[in-house]
């Protein structure tokens, strides 16, 4: 890992002396509470994992296209692009009711406890149950310190990871949630083992996304190109994010959930715009 500036936590960050369901990602023992941060305690180990403004840094250099992501998030090609994911949502019906699609999914009990996975800026934090517990994992920066400031009062802690490589034991969450990167994660699939595996067997796991090939106006025309010019210069997605999206736009979702999850559904929702894919970790 990268040498990080640990900022003592003086602001309320969720991450309490209690490490919860937190395990070393290198040699998996226990995390134990430190001045700033955590530290694990495997022998021949010892990695240091520093919680800078209430954020727990377990990985700051993401690589390839989890590297293009966190940048196209860090930078403000992304607000450029909210723009059309709120007409996205209107076109749905509003942000919430296309939202609900998904977050209706999760067991509706009280303390529950949730891992986001790609939790972004928390939009629909403030729209679940004030009395779940919530972890979030995300590759940016940004959103996650937007997520901190839209959340000031919640059970919410953050963690600065990759889906793929998830610092928790093995069954520790109720549910598991993943909403709106999927597609463009390193590896999608050994993300969702990776989902599954962390929650509690039978616990539902819960991914939505637009689906991959969601642009697909130049395709149909046959002028592929259209559609990465679209994605990048009318949508200001940037040429590194349009090209992922073109990467990883035959992904066939239904089929990596078949393959982890048992009891596995998937579902178009979003007038054709979108997908949901549910199923129960093994
Ligand atoms: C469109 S945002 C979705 C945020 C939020 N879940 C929502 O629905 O509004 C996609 C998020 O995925 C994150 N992300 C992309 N690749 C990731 C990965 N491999 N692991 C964790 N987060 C990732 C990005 O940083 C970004 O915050
Ligand atoms: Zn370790």
């Amino acid at each position: 890992m990268k040498a990080m500036v640990a900022i003592t936590d003086e602001k309320p960050s969720g991450w309490t002396s209690n490490p919860g369901p937190l395990r070393c990602p290198h040699c998996h023992s226990a995390l134990h509470r430190t001045a700033a941060g955590f530290h694990c305690n495997g022998q021949r180990c010892g990695a240091s994992f520093p919680i800078c403004d209430g954020v727990l840094v377990i990985r700051d250099a993401p690589t390839d296209d989890n590297k293009t992501a966190a940048d196209f998030y860090n930078s403000q090609l992304w607000p450029k692009v909210r723009f059309w994911e709120h007409l996205f949502w209107a076109v749905n019906g509003g942000e919430k009711r296309a939202r609900d699609v998904v977050l209706r999914r999760l067991p509706q009990r009280p303390g529950l406890c949730l891992l986001d996975v790609a939790i972004g800026d928390g939009v629909y934090t403030s729209w679940l149950p004030e009395d779940w517990s919530i972890i979030g994992v995300d590759v940016s920066t940004c959103q996650l310190a937007a997520c901190r400031r839209r959340n000031p009062s919640r059970d919410l802690r953050l963690v600065l990871g990759e889906a793929e490589d998830l610092p928790f034991y093995d069954g520790e969450f109720d549910a598991v949630l993943s909403n709106g990167g999927f597609n463009h994660f390193n590896d999608p699939e050994a993300a969702l083992r990776e989902m599954a595996r962390v929650a509690k067997p039978g616990a539902p796991v819960v991914v939505a996304d637009e689906k991959p090939d969601f642009l697909n106006f130049g395709h149909r025309l046959g002028l592929p190109g259209l559609d990465r010019w679209i994605a990048s210069r009318v949508m200001s997605m940037g040429d590194d994010f349009a090209d992922l999206v073109e990467r990883h736009r035959n992904i066939d979702i239904a089929a990596i959930g078949r393959r982890v999850l048992n009891d596995s559904s998937y579902e178009v929702i979003w007038r054709g715009g979108g997908y949901l894919l549910v199923g129960a970790a093994p």
